[in-house]
């Protein structure tokens, strides 16, 4: 059993100091069912509503080393934090036996996340070894990753040597003094701009960077960020503020719907729309007419696209969430390692692909959809955007 961990609620508007300090246990889980029968090789494996399994999201750490207010307020992630022990973690054996079985059940996008996982000492040796899987039919595996970019401009050639296709970097505003009260860690815009160059030079392209649009704080640098990126070649897409985790103090007035974000830029650019590159994808693409620029809109609160949702979300710790919302996961450590406490003997590869099969075919998560009609109420704890990587 784990310690249990300080978790609480922030005001998440920059310059305010409420807290409201709550204690909380470990997130809710339970250990997947192993059928008897394992599901045909090759079937096409589908959810409740019809939803393919394309994209695993892959958590390597609970640890940043930014403290941006939306995600882990310093408040709360503070000394007293009791993070994951090591032993806690996956290793990057059983995330590749893991990341295996689940290319075997479809997955064809890998993509690994944080926290911050350039944390995570030796990610490189685990990008190869993801590296090295193949589908059935022989093809490599598109392979990812999202990455604050504090420790980029070291690692991208080393990255992109072991086998890492692109990169996703988050920045959130342009301007140096916004964005270091933004990350709340003096981290400047100078060295995610240094990590996005060494990124393209190592190509790792094409580079994607990530803006979370809050009204009121940063919505001003949408126009300057476009400015920025113009020419740069990276792909830049704008966010929605999403009610993620318990932590983050969301509110509805907080967004700022991307119809807007795409008015502002429509207000000095002409553009176009663009035909979506894959189905499922997130954002709803855009290009300035000019060719200098291609950018997203990623409306998961205005515009939820559930319907197509094909992500399955697996934390450092093994378990498995299947939507960003969860507040259940699914222990499959238990299933790689055994678990005497819960009553778990540990399975071989073909038993573990039989649960996970089972457990996407019984998936009925969308919780975008549903936000409207009935948020969650405090009393569900979901897990935190830092725990399980947007
Ligand atoms: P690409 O393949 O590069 O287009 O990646 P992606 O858009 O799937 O991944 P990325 O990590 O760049 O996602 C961008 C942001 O979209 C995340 O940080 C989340 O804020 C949001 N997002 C991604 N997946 C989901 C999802 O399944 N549901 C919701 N509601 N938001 C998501
Ligand atoms: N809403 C939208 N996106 C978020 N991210 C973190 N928290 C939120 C939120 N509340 C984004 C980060 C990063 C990715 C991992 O998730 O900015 O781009
Ligand atoms: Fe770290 Fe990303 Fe969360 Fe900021 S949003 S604290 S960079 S994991
Ligand atoms: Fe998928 Fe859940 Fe996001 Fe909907 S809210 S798109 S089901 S992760």
């Amino acid at each position: 059993m784990q310690p249990a961990r300080r978790r609480g609620f922030v005001d998440n508007a920059l310059m305010s100091e409420r807290t409201i300090p709550i204690v909380d246990h470990r997130y809710a889980s339970s250990v997947p069912r192993v059928p008897a029968q394992a599901p045909a090789a090759g079937g096409l494996l589908t959810d409740r509503l019809g939803r393919s399994l394309h994209d695993l999201r892959i958590s390597i750490t609970d640890r940043c080393n930014f403290r941006c207010r939306y995600c882990m307020p310093r408040e709360i992630f503070d000394g007293n934090y009791e993070f994951l022990r090591h032993s806690d973690l996956l290793s990057f054996e059983e995330i590749e036996r893991l990341a295996r079985v689940f290319v075997g059940l479809g997955v064809r996008k890998l993509r690994l996340t944080g926290g911050e996982p350039l944390l995570r000492r030796g990610v490189e040796d685990l990008v190869a070894m993801l590296a090295a899987i193949r589908s059935d039919d022989g093809e490599p595996i598109e392979l990812t990753m999202t990455t604050n970019a504090s420790l980029l401009a070291r690692k991208a050639a080393a990255l992109k040597a072991a086998g890492l296709h692109r990169v996703t970097v988050s920045l959130d505003a342009i301007d140096d003094a916004l964005f270091r009260r933004i990350n709340d860690a003096d981290f400047h815009v100078s060295a995610v701009l240094d990590g996005i160059a060494a990124a393209q030079a190592a190509g790792l392209n094409p580079v994607k960077v990530n803006m979370v649009v809050q009204r009121g704080v940063n919505d001003h640098q949408i126009e300057p960020m476009v400015e920025h990126f113009r020419g740069s070649g990276a792909v830049l897409r704008f966010i929605e503020f999403m009610d993620v985790g318990n932590t983050n103090g969301w509110r509805m007035d907080q967004v700022l719907p991307s119809a807007e974000v795409v008015a502002r830029i429509a207000a000095r650019h002409a553009l176009h729309a663009l035909q979506p590159a894959a189905p499922g994808e997130t954002a709803e693409r855009w290009a300035l007419d000019d060719g200098s620029l291609e950018f997203g809109a990623i409306s998961s609160v205005t515009q939820p696209f559930c319907r197509d949702c094909n992500r399955a979300r697996l934390s450092m710790e093994g378990k498995l969430y299947l939507c960003l919302f969860a507040s259940h996961g699914h222990d499959v450590r238990a299933l790689l390692r055994g678990d005497a406490q819960q009553g778990v003997a540990a399975v071989d590869d073909d038993a573990l692909r039989a649960a996970l099969a089972l457990v996407w075919g019984e998936r009925d998560d969308r919780y975008s959809e549903l936000r409207g009609l009935a948020p969650h109420g405090a009393e569900e704890r979901r897990v935190e955007m830092s725990y399980i990587g947007g």
